[in-house]
């Protein structure tokens, strides 16, 4: 009987229980002996490991639609390969975490991470070699190279919806202009899915430059003097520092708008799980467990032209755009940014979104 262990790690999103329901419930249903490992790697890392066998005493179906991750993501204090690489510490840590992996003797490992837990696997293929490594991505950044969705995504589209949906109603009342903070680290893609969903007055993001002067012109010409601009967090505006909700905040109050700002912060990764998130679970679930069945290593499931299926890891890792990881140093990380020929900027510009200095 295949023994095969879970585990979730980097930042959370929602779906990511719905992910360790459906695998538990296809692994059983399949044969195997199904494990969670707490905390991820910082688990993993343990003397002894920490882990929980799932057996049919799984969580109700109603837990589908929780956020957060049952087994959790990582403990900060823990030694991790963050703090083992500061601390000049690296080789040490992965020679430890490779004995615990044999000392688990499991028959695969299922990484739901994101685009830094994954390149840390790619990077780390000798850490993992006596263990099949099947990864499912996850993250609200949607920044992982090769798959069309990643878990989480959609339900921090609708909430960061939601929350611009509701500013816009306030924003009325007053003639104000809402700037409102996504999150999305150094990608554009959740701004922009937000942004289109809500018709905001502009869309900001670190892929595209943008021109303040221009920002200012178009709000002036716009047709209402209210609205919600969605700015990604990852933007740079030159000779200003701080929040990017605060730096296009400050400049359109000079020029004489109303402003606010809005921080969803951390909301934008909780929320019910959404139908498509759930259902895009479901289908990398399936996806992960086949590939265990028929003995695939360093793969990770992706959704390529809509199907769900297993792609190598390497494959995942060389179509994005490298760059070196800001905190482990060493690492680099594979990055999937807004591309130009995005539909989705075709569709802003359409609807009158100011999206930066492109032509369309
Ligand atoms: O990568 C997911 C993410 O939520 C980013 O969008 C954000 O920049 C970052 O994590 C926040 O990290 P933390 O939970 O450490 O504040």
């Amino acid at each position: 009987m295949k023994k095969i262990g879970i585990m979730t790690t980097g930042g959370d999103c929602s779906g990511l229980n719905a992910a360790i329901m459906r695998l538990v419930a296809g692994g059983i249903r399949r044969g195997y002996q199904m494990f969670g490992i707490l905390d991820g790697t910082d688990g993993l890392i343990e003397n002894p490991p920490a882990i929980i066998k799932f057996d049919d005493n799984l969580p109700p179906p109603e837990y589908i639609r929780m956020s957060g991750s049952f087994l959790k993501n990582g403990n900060a204090k823990a030694e991790n390969f963050n703090t083992a690489a500061r601390a000049g510490k690296l080789k040490d840590f992965q020679s430890k975490l490779k004995k615990s992996i044999e000392k688990l003797d499991m028959d695969a490992l299922i990484l739901i991470g994101g685009n830094g837990s994954l390149s840390l696997a790619h990077n780390n293929r000798h850490v993992y070699s006596n263990v099949q490594i099947v990864c499912i991505p996850k993250t609200i950044d949607m920044d992982i190279p090769l798959t069309e969705r990643t878990i989480g995504f959609d339900t921090a589209v609708q909430g960061l919806t939601a929350f611009c949906d509701q500013l816009m109603q306030t924003a009325r009342s007053h003639h104000r202009w809402f700037v409102v903070q996504s999150m999305g680290r150094d990608t554009g893609h959740l701004a922009l899915h937000a942004g289109v969903a809500v018709g905001a007055s502009a869309i900001l993001i670190p892929e595209i430059k943008f021109s303040m002067n221009t920002l200012t012109k178009h709000l002036k010409n716009s047709p209402r003097d209210y609205g919600v601009i969605v700015v990604a967090e990852g933007i740079k505006m030159r000779g200003h520092s701080g929040e990017a909700a605060d730096m296009v905040a400050r400049e359109l109050k000079k020029n004489g708008f109303a402003v606010r700002t809005a921080f969803p912060e951390h909301i934008q990764r909780v929320g019910d799980t959404t139908a498509a998130d759930r259902i895009l679970t479901s289908r990398f679930a399936d996806a992960a467990l086949s590939a265990i069945e028929n003995n695939e290593t360093y793969v990770m499931t992706a959704l390529v032209d809509g199907v769900a299926k297993s792609v190598p890891l390497t494959d995942m890792f060389n179509s994005g755009e490298v760059s070196s990881d800001p905190t482990i140093p060493d690492l680099n990380v594979s990055n999937s940014f807004v591309p130009l020929s995005s539909p989705l900027l075709t569709a802003a510009i359409s609807m009158g979104a100011y999206v930066g200095e492109i032509k369309k």
